[in-house]
């Protein structure tokens, strides 16, 4: 199959590129570095197709669009803090952005557009465990952003015919999820902190639950959602079904790195959801979906591929 992966030089785009790859699919990756690394494909830039450029770009996103069977939509300004602040432009890119991608798929003729969407939908006011009949209701414009491309989603699929899959991934988390800025995953600058031997910051009272999904276990999810015939127009919750508490992590941390110095505690930040926890009976019964990476077992891969990156003298001793 042909890809196209808007956001490929991300996070979870570049794992899902690796994983095409693997499987012997040509893929073409649309990214305009904002947040992403042309590191993140390296090893494989000499077998995928890299730009650099926006998804806001109509004819740019037509002509990557072309001949394409699969389009993955990771491309997003993914910070709920963020899109706090600059409501307008995270507008501009996930909704304008995900409706030139949607558009450009329709034109095209591609096969299936899935889309990276988010638990952010549910915000706060769902009972828990949440699952995909509840009605939304977003507590952050990237929430509402997020549930807004899933509506164009079903909405292209209805109107048009053109087949859309809206995964809601909970808290992703894994190799290469960048820390190096204040809007990055909790994981990833938890562990960045843990390892250089810096106090974590908890906003709020470290109470608050995410259900944390290892990398590995969305891109199958991917996989999965491209190629199900009955998925088409569905949306699906992509997480493990168990809550973890930020103090809960910062303990997980602190037995695989050492103690280190206490966690600090600050003001809750404003748009923050207090729980999130998913059902994901749809994805286990629709797509066969099955996460197979324990919390636990993620967080000691990731430390472990921190620690082989990190310069030999500026290594912590293990416990
Ligand atoms: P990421 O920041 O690593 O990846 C996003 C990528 O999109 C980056 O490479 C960035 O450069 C690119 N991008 C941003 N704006 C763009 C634009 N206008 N045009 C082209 N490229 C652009 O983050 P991630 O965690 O890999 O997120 C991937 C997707 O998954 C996003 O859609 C995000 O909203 C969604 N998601 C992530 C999580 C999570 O916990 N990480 C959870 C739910 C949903
Ligand atoms: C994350 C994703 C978002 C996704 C959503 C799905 C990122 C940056 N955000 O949002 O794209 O759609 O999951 O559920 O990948 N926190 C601290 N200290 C820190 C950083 C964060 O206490 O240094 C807290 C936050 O206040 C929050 C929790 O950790 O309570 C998780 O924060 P974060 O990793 O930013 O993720 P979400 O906001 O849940």
């Amino acid at each position: 199959m042909q890809a196209l992966v808007t956001g490929g030089a991300g996070f979870i785009g570049s794992h899902l590129v690796e994983r095409l790859l693997a499987e012997g699919h040509s893929v073409r990756v649309l990214d305009n570095l904002s947040t992403g690394h042309r590191r993140n494909l390296e090893p494989l830039l000499d077998r995928v197709a890299l730009t650099v450029g926006d998804i806001r770009d109509a004819a740019l996103v037509q002509q990557l669009s072309a001949g394409c069977d699969w389009v993955f939509h990771q491309a997003a300004v993914v910070s709920v803090p963020y899109s706090v602040e600059q409501p307008l432009e995270t507008h501009a890119v996930n909704i304008a952005g995900t409706l030139n991608v949607l558009q450009a798929a329709r034109a095209q003729g591609v096969r299936r557009v899935v889309f990276a969407c988010s638990a952010a939908v549910y915000g706060d006011e769902a009972p828990l465990p949440q699952h995909e009949a509840l009605t939304p209701a977003p507590a952050s414009p990237y929430g509402l952003e997020k549930l807004t491309g899933e509506h164009y989603c079903r909405l292209f699929h209805r109107l048009y015919g053109l087949e859309t899959v809206a995964l809601r991934y909970f808290n992703v988390f894994g190799p290469r999820q960048d820390p190096r800025s204040p809007y990055s995953g909790v994981i990833s600058i938890f562990v960045a902190r843990a390892l250089s031997g810096e106090a974590p910051t908890i906003y709020g009272d470290g109470e608050q639950t995410r259900d944390f999904v290892f990398v590995e276990d969305i891109v199958r999810a991917n996989l999965l959602a491209a190629t199900t015939p009955a998925a088409a127009g569905r949306s699906y919750n992509i997480g493990r079904g168990e809550a973890t508490t930020l103090n809960q992590l910062v303990e997980l941390l602190r037995g695989l790195v050492g103690a280190g110095p206490a966690p600090r505690y600050a003001a809750a930040r404003s748009g923050d959801v207090r729980h999130s926890l998913a059902t994901i009976d749809r994805a286990r019964h629709e797509l066969s979906y099955a996460p197979a990476v324990a919390v636990g077992e993620g967080l000691r891969r990731l430390v472990a591929y921190e620690r082989a990156r990190m310069p030999p003298d500026s290594r912590m001793p293990p416990d």
